[in-house]
C-alpha cells in the first residue's frame, strides 16, 4: 500500500468516528446559503483553551465584569438563594467564577454540564482541591437536549449559567433553552443567570476582535476541528476571523470570511466558496434591561432581582421558576 493511500485511509477512519451530530450540523450548514455552523462546535479542547484565554484579554469585559459582581454581591445572592441547594451549572467551562458562588450558599452538591468532555473534568479535578468536602458531579452532554443527571435527592436546584451564554441562542432557541432548564430543575427551582448589556460598538467590536489575534484563533479553530475530525480539506489559512455589530439584531456576529475562492471537501461533499463569502459561527446576543426580563419570564421564570457593576456593563440576574399560571 503506497503512502497516500494509507493517508487516505487514515482520514476515512478519522471521519467514521466523527460525532454524527457535528457532522450533521456541518453538513447542513455549509449547505445553507448564508453558510453557518453552530457555536457550541466551537469548544472542542482547543476551543475552550482558548476560550479560557479570551477571557483574560484587556478587551473582553464580560468575565472581570460578572465576577466582580458576583464578588461584590455574594451575601446578599446568598440570602435569596439559602443554603444546602443542589448547583447545576450550565456550560461550566473552566468554572473559574463557580467558587465565589459555591463559598457563599455552601449547596449540597454541585453538577457542572459541558460538551468539552476532558475539559470539564480536568476543571472539576481543579475546582475538587478547594471544596474537598462537596459532592461533584459532571455531566458531560449537550444542554440544549433533555439529559441523564445524576440521583442529586430532594434538595431545591439553583441554576447556574453565568458567562451571558444565553447571548449565544438567538430568541426562539434561548426561550427552549430557558423551558428545558425549568424541567431540568423542577419544582421551586432558581436560575441565576448572566447577561451582557448593549453597549457602545466601540467596546463591543474590540471584545470580539482583540489585537492580540486570540478571538481570531478561537474562531479559526473551528475548521481545524472540522479538518481533524470530519475528515475536511478546508484551506485555513484562506480564512480570516470577522467580529460584525448587527444593530439591528442587538448582537456581535462572528463570522469566517474566504479570501479568495475556495473548493474544499468535507466527509466526501464538495463546497465553493466565492471570495468574501463567510461562514457565521456565533452569534452573542446583548440585551437592555428590560428585554432580559421578558426574555426570562418568556422560558418560564420570574426574575426576582438583579444586580450589575458601576458601569451597567454587564448583569446578574437571580430568577424563580414560575409556577402555572391562573391569571391573564
Ligand atoms: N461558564 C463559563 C464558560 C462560558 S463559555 C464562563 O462563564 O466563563 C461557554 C461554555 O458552554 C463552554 O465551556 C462550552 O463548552 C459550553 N457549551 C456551549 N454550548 C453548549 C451546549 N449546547 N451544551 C453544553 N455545553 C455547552
Ligand atoms: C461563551 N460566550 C458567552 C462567549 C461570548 O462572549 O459570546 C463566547 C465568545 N465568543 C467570542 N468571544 C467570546
Amino acid at each position: 500500500m503506497n503512502l497516500a493511500c494509507t493517508e487516505r485511509n487514515l482520514e476515512l477512519n478519522t471521519a467514521a468516528k466523527a460525532d454524527p451530530a457535528f457532522l450533521a450540523d456541518v453538513l447542513a450548514g455549509l449547505s445553507a446559503r448564508q453558510k453557518t455552523v453552530p457555536a457550541r462546535w466551537l469548544y472542542d479542547h482547543r476551543g475552550s483553551e482558548l476560550f479560557e484565554a479570551i477571557t483574560a484579554l484587556p478587551e473582553y469585559y464580560p468575565t472581570r465584569t460578572e465576577r466582580s459582581i458576583l464578588e461584590r454581591h455574594a451575601k446578599d445572592m446568598a440570602q435569596r438563594v439559602g443554603r444546602g441547594r443542589v448547583v447545576i451549572e450550565f456550560g461550566s467551562g473552566a468554572s473559574t467564577k463557580t467558587p465565589l458562588l459555591l463559598s457563599a450558599i455552601e449547596p449540597e452538591a454541585y453538577v457542572p454540564i459541558d460538551v468539552s468532555g476532558e475539559f470539564l473534568h480536568e476543571s472539576v479535578q481543579v475546582l475538587a482541591r478547594s471544596f474537598p468536602a462537596l459532592p461533584v458531579h459532571p455531566v458531560v452532554g449537550d444542554f440544549t437536549k433533555p439529559l441523564q443527571l445524576p440521583r442529586l435527592g430532594r434538595s431545591l436546584r439553583l441554576g447556574f449559567f453565568p458567562g451571558s451564554t444565553i447571548g449565544n441562542f438567538v430568541a426562539p432557541d434561548a426561550v427552549d433553552l430557558l423551558r428545558t432548564m425549568a424541567t431540568t430543575l423542577g419544582d421551586a427551582a432558581q436560575l441565576l443567570i448572566g447577561v451582557d448589556r448593549i453597549k457602545e460598538p466601540q467596546v463591543l467590536v474590540p471584545a470580539y476582535d482583540d489585537a492580540a489575534g486570540v478571538t481570531a484563533r478561537f474562531n479559526l479553530n473551528l475548521l481545524t476541528r472540522i479538518n481533524r475530525e470530519l475528515g475536511g480539506t478546508i484551506p485555513v489559512d484562506s480564512f480570516r476571523h470577522r467580529a460584525i455589530w448587527n444593530d439591528h439584531e442587538a448582537r456581535i456576529e462572528m463570522h469566517l470570511l474566504a479570501v479568495h475562492d475556495v473548493t474544499f471537501e468535507v466527509a466526501d461533499r464538495i463546497f465553493h466558496m466565492r471570495a468574501g463569502e463567510t461562514i457565521h459561527t456565533e452569534n452573542s446576543i446583548k440585551y437592555g434591561t428590560r428585554d432580559v426580563r421578558v426574555l426570562l419570564r418568556a422560558g418560564g421564570w420570574t426574575p426576582v432581582a438583579e444586580w450589575t457593576d458601576p458601569q451597567r456593563l454587564f448583569s446578574v440576574v437571580l430568577a424563580e421558576a414560575t409556577p402555572p399560571r391562573l391569571g391573564p
